[in-house]
């Protein structure tokens, strides 16, 4: 039997293979970053291709560098970048267009369409979701109203529509030879046409989207053996059995499995899931419903979700669109050269604000600048965003549950940065706690995966395996605080009513 699991991350800017050990801990990693495409503002494009080339490379890679064969990993979970929409031709296996990633706004016209009968909520009872550029039902509308003859052939059952984690199983496990088309609760939430109550496609939701359900992959658990790579290739034979949503999957991995439990990914953007236990809760400020995850035959577990769009990406467009720092972790470096932010504030507004906002309308601002501010102040103004942009969500998550958060856990790569964590602490005013595997999202694909086939056997496992890194609690004076998140607030409001 083997004895190691592995789990295939396909995030925003990269995919990578990792595989664990028993214990949680990673024993190998092999990552390729693939291209991000800008055809025009504010839309963002993958290559599908690429992509999948790309995971059949870091699995082979991952395996090489561990010094494993194949008949040592006993399984494979799947986690991935959600709401990216892909098309693609079933008997040829070609994608009809670029996958449409979940930061691109061009269906911001569908999709005030669609509010203008029953407003921005119309949908929220059912999906948990506002109406909003970020879901993948009216992502896949624009490719079958814009992209030449695509509309036919998907009523006539030729295309199949799946997110990214569809996409990679469906050619992990044969392709145009026999392929699974499915998906799990966790990503099949982020559609826009799904029952959250039911965990399946609502026909009523899929003819007002206009999203023919011939192209909707079959949904099942999070946890269960759906299929194995196919025999030739990397992985041959392998079952793969656990897929989650890249930010559930971190919810899982960190050990949020009790309600009242959350943590915070600090990725391209950030995401903040409360675990709520079995019941979905409606957000009344600005927050998701989704589906946390499904284990095998277990009751469906629900979060709420804060979803930020810009984080780490700010970091990224600093290094790459002004060249202001050559490295992400530089950044740390310029900011710590000056003793606050100087007076600025930095709204990365790049597709509008998410939660709790939900403003299609908003386009980034630097406010409060003057001649005194330097290099150092925007680099900390940048950091500092990630942070308030954080506090915003958690404000919405203790008005919405009434039980104000006592301490946040995260992960995620931004999380090596010391004075951002002691600032996310000192914004907050709870401590904030980091992990020991901080790649909690493969970690908690591993474990879906894992469950399914024994290898762990309950979620108990889990919370045994999770362990404290580092914690930072507040130093900040509450008067600052107070007044370093009021001058925020104004900032925000600088962003408002941009795009007309
Ligand atoms: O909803 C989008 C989210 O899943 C993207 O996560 O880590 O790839 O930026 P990440």
């Amino acid at each position: 039997m083997g004895s190691y699991i592995a789990a295939i991350d396909q995030g925003t800017t990269s995919t990578r293979c990792m595989i664990f050990d028993r214990a949680g801990q990673v024993v190998a990693v092999d990552q390729i970053e693939h291209r991000q495409i800008f055809p025009q503002a504010g839309w963002v494009e993958h290559d599908p291709s690429e992509i999948w080339s790309n995971t059949r490379q870091v699995c082979a890679g991952a395996l090489a560098k561990a010094d494993l064969v194949t008949s040592e990993i006993l399984a494979c979970g799947i986690t991935n970048q959600r709401e990216t929409t892909v098309v693609w031709d079933r008997k040829t296996g070609k994608p009809v267009y670029n996958a449409i990633v979940w930061q691109d706004t061009r269906t911001d016209e569908i999709v005030s369409s669609l509010a203008k009968d029953g407003g921005q909520n119309r949908f929220q009872a059912k999906t948990g979701l506002p109406l909003a550029t970020y879901f993948s039902g009216p992502k896949i509308r624009w490719i079958l109203d814009n992209v030449d003859g695509v509309r036919a052939r998907a009523e006539n059952g030729e295309l199949l529509f799946g997110t990214m984690d569809t996409w990679v199983l469906w050619n992990c496990t044969g392709g145009t030879e026999g392929g699974l088309h499915v998906t799990d609760p966790t990503n099949a939430s982020r559609t826009m046409l799904m029952d959250l109550e039911t965990l399946q496609w609502d026909p009523e939701l899929c003819e007002q989207i206009g999203v023919p359900m011939s192209m909707l992959p079959e949904i099942r658990s999070s946890s269960e053996v759906y299929g194995h790579f196919r025999e030739r290739g990397v992985l041959g034979g392998i079952p793969i059995s656990g897929i989650l949503g890249d930010q559930q999957a971190a919810t899982f991995g960190q050990a949020c499995l009790s309600p009242g439990e959350a943590k915070n990914t600090y990725g391209t953007g950030n995401f903040v899931l409360l675990n709520t236990g079995t019941e979905p809760v409606l957000s009344e400020n600005g927050l998701l419903t989704t589906v946390g995850y499904k284990i095998g035959e277990n009751e469906t577990v629900y979060c709420l979700e804060g979803s930020i769009a810009v984080t780490g990406s700010l970091v990224q467009w600093l290094r790459d669109n002004l060249g202001l720092i050559g490295s992400s972790p530089e950044i740390e470096q310029v900011a710590a050269t000056v003793e606050d932010n100087g007076g600025a504030y930095f709204v990365p507004a790049f597709s509008g604000l998410f939660a709790p906002h939900w403003r299609a309308d908003a386009r980034g601002a630097i406010v409060g600048l003057t001649r005194f501010v330097n290099r150092g102040h925007v680099a900390r103004a940048v950091l500092e965003a990630t942070a308030f942009q954080t506090r915003e969500v958690i404000d919405a998550m203790n008005a919405d549950s009434g039980v104000p958060l006592k301490s946040l856990k995260v992960d995620g790569g931004m999380v090596a940065n010391e004075l951002l964590m002691q600032f996310q602490a000192d914004i907050l005013g709870v401590p904030v706690i980091r992990p020991t595997v901080a790649e909690t999202t493969a970690l908690g694909a591993a474990y879906a995966s894992g469950l399914a086939v024994g290898f762990w056997e309950s979620e108990e496992d889990i919370r045994s395996n999770w362990s404290k890194d580092k914690q930072w609690d507040p130093q900040m004076a509450p008067d600052r605080r107070a007044h370093e998140y009021h001058q925020w607030q104004k900032a925000v409001t600088k962003t408002f009513d941009w795009v007309e």
